[in-house]
């Protein structure tokens, strides 16, 4: 590409060279010979009477003069083309025989020239110049009675013309160069972003999600590099969700199998061991075993909404009757505890969602509710408005910390670890349910406050016209 502009350039640039160098040429040689061309005219007005009278001394001494002023050669010849008088006094008597002359002898009227290259000697060393030749007739009451034959050197012009043409010359290549460099730093300037951005992406094709590229050349390119750091930026966020996942997903497995393993080993290779300790043993190994079936169960339900074209299996579904069944199952619990759960719906509600689903993230905030109080009240609350329908779950438990209500929604946080354990949570469960409720086109906000309790709000839409189907 670059060198395809620089040729057309250069082209352009050589065309008109070669054009200014020869109107410049061609001038320098009309002034040249227009001056002259009058005084040889002059001239043969001047010399027809002596020649007509054949006053040769006298013609002689003109020519000469003339010649001398003119820095040229005057040859003077008869109408047979014999010469008569030479300024030069070399060739008397001799004939010349020069296309100019002919013309004048064959009948022309006007003045001829012509230019003739000659080896000329000059100090003693021959040289080939460029001269021009005129010729006129003589002419003696109307009559032409002879030539006037003028020669001179125009190597000066020719010289000159030369070396303007050299300097042009020069100019042409220094402008090749210059124009060149250009379009070498233009092409430059406009693929750079390219190749860094190839670069980039082949980089990031081996795992770099680390990349991002200089925003620079046109707008386009801008726009181009800033949607590029957008993309790479969120690869690499999602890179590093994606290790800390599965970090954390080996980390959560691993803990439960060590524990296992001691408390195996410990029965193994302890002998004699007290019948209620091995039973005690057996009973800490069975809830570890619960701990990770727990784990690896929340794991394959968030696998399996974890994709964006997750497919729901939407029904209409009393959310009255979901809290109940939840609340049922979970009264075990319940009745190890000092709470009361209230549902305070007073209308029944509908909602076009996913049963299971729905009732798997009810299931999980009202869990939490019961988890993480001792005592109180668990209140759920069912509200339908034309756009949307709430569900709150609220608890008077040990509530959330400021700080860590942004990462309660992070798969595997917990507040407090250790109590985590004892408590048998997977810190996955907010996460699940978070992620139901995008499936959804609902959300979950939340409020809490240390030691007084949280609230969970779970925002669906409410989807009347798809209820009406039903
Ligand atoms: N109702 C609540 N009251 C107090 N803390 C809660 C409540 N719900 C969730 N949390 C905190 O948020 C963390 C994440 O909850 P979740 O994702 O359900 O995991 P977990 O398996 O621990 O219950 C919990 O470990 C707990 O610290
Ligand atoms: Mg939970």
């Amino acid at each position: 590409m670059i060198l395809a502009f620089t040729v057309i350039s250069a082209f352009g640039f050589l065309m008109v060279g070669l054009m200014v160098s020869s109107v410049v040429g061609d001038y320098l040689i009309a002034e040249k010979t227009k001056d002259k061309q009058q005084e040889v005219v002059m001239l043969s007005g001047q010399i027809s009477t002596l020649f007509y009278d054949q006053d040769a001394a006298q013609l002689q001494e003109l020519l000469t003069k003339k010649a001398d002023e003119l820095n040229g050669r005057f040859v003077v010849l008869d109408n047979s083309g014999l010469v008569q008088s030479d300024s030069f006094a070399l060739l008397n008597a001799q004939e010349i025989d020069t296309s100019e002359i002919q013309q004048i002898l064959s009948g022309s009227t006007g003045s001829a020239y012509g230019f003739h290259q000659m080896d000329v000697v000059v100090d003693g060393k021959t040289t080939k110049q460029w001269v021009i030749y005129y010729a006129v007739p003589i002419v003696y009451d109307t009559q032409r009675i002879g030539v006037l034959f003028y020669s001179s050197s125009i190597q000066d012009v020719i010289d000159k013309v030369a070396q303007i043409g050299y300097r042009l010359l020069l100019v042409f290549i220094f402008v090749t160069i210059i124009v060149f460099l250009l379009c070498y730093e233009f092409a430059k300037w406009t693929t750079k972003p390219i190749a860094n951005m190839t670069e980039a992406i082949y980089e990031m094709s081996k795992g770099k999600f680390n990349m991002r590229v200089r925003s620079s050349g046109t707008n386009e390119m801008k726009q181009l590099a800033n949607t590029f750091n957008m993309m790479s930026e969120k690869m690499e966020n999602f890179d590093r969700l994606r290790n800390e996942f599965v970090s954390n997903a080996s980390h959560e497995l691993k803990t439960p199998l060590s524990s296992m393993k001691i408390l195996v080993e410990s029965i193994l290779y302890q002998e004699e061991m007290d019948k209620e300790i091995t039973t005690e043993f057996l009973q800490d190994i069975n809830s570890e075993i619960d701990r990770m079936s727990a784990v690896i169960s929340d794991l394959l339900i968030l696998v399996q909404i974890d994709q964006n074209d997750t497919l729901l299996k939407k029904e209409k579904v009393s959310l009255n009757d979901l809290i109940r069944q939840s609340a049922h199952s979970l009264s075990p619990i319940v009745q190890k505890k000092d709470i009361i759960i209230n549902l305070t719906a007073t209308e029944e509600v509908f909602a076009y969602v996913d049963k299971i689903k729905m009732s798997q993230a009810i299931y999980n905030l009202i869990e939490n509710a019961i988890k993480y109080s001792e005592e109180g009240i668990v209140t759920i609350a069912l509200k339908k408005t034309p756009e949307s329908v709430f569900i709150t779950i609220s608890d008077t438990g040990i509530g959330i910390p400021q700080e860590d209500l942004t990462h309660v929604f992070e798969r595997f946080y917990r507040v407090d670890k250790a109590r985590a354990r004892g408590t048998g949570g997977t810190g996955l469960g907010l996460s699940i349910v978070q992620r139901i409720m995008f499936l959804h086109g609902g959300k979950i906000t939340l409020t809490s406050k240390e030691g007084e309790g949280s609230t969970f709000v779970l925002e669906l839409p409410a989807n009347d016209s798809e209820l009406n189907k039903q």
